[in-house]
């Protein structure tokens, strides 16, 4: 796994949106995961002053979100749908039309998760996904004990993550299911880019990079990824054993040389 740990907030973003645009640059009409939370705005951010200097074509891109409360139509401002747009499709001056966000209005939930992994996979994978984390260690909303083999499925928050979300809806309102990409959904993208920064996440963060790969801390999985990168601020780095290996690794690269 490849650990980048930032001075600021903003470097967190360059470093994710570099790793990301390169995953893109790959073919002409790339495939990007798109993930809601604050953690992905500044890359989201990056990503448009690349594509307003000429340097990303997100023209021909297509697009696929992590996840989506169910009983939340589109038009609900707390929709994960809504927030893409907002966050990601809008800014960036993407076609709406090349945006998919998993469907939690669907009367028949299962067909519409499976319809949701076809259209992946129809569109030939996912080339780079960004993650964010939980406070609990998930992805997505992939809670702890979810199957490192699944797949897009319904599935139940947890009280740690409604918690978090309160902020959103109020104590006692967060909807109590989504839909969410599967951990082996994930796992699939041929790059991983998560992204975490303050004291919050350093416990979550610790677990995911160095803890044991347990389906208890869904983010760990990522050791399993030929291609992932955890890019982290010095507060969310803070409780890394091999903090200062991971600084040497980034810092004494030779010339010319880029590590996975
Ligand atoms: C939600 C989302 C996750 C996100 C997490 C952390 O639970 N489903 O995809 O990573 O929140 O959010 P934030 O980045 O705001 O800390």
């Amino acid at each position: 796994m490849e650990v980048i740990i930032c001075a600021s907030e903003g470097e967190v973003a360059t470093m994710a949106a570099a790793r990301i645009a390169e995953a893109l640059s790959r073919r002409p009409d790339p495939v990007m995961g798109l993930a809601t939370g604050s953690s992905p705005l500044g890359t989201y951010a990056k990503l448009k002053e690349r594509v307003d200097s000429g340097k990303l074509d997100l023209t021909r891109a297509r697009f696929f979100a992590l996840d989506e409360y169910i009983g939340l139509p589109p038009s609900d401002p707390n929709s994960y749908a809504e927030t893409i747009r907002t966050t990601f499709t809008e800014p960036l001056g993407v076609n709406p039309a090349q945006v998919r966000v998993p469907d939690g209005m669907a009367a028949d939930i299962d067909a519409a998760c499976d319809a949701y992994e076809a259209a992946i996979r129809d569109a030939g994978g996912i080339d780079a996904q960004i993650l964010g984390i939980g406070s609990n260690g998930h992805i997505g909303f992939n809670e702890p004990g979810s199957s490192f083999a699944s797949r897009t499925r319904p599935k139940t928050l947890t009280a740690t993550t409604r918690a978090d979300n309160a902020r959103f809806f109020g104590e006692g309102r967060v909807p109590t299911h989504c839909v969410t990409q599967g951990l082996g959904t994930i796992m699939d993208a041929g790059r991983l880019v998560l992204t975490a920064t303050g004291a919050k996440k350093a416990a979550a963060v610790a677990a995911a990079v160095e803890g044991p790969v347990t389906a208890m801390c869904p983010a760990s999985i990522l050791q399993f990824h030929r291609y992932a990168t955890v890019v982290v601020d010095e507060a969310a780095a803070s409780k890394l054993q091999l903090h200062e290996y991971y600084r040497d690794t980034f810092d004494m690269l030779p010339e010319g040389y880029r590590p996975h």
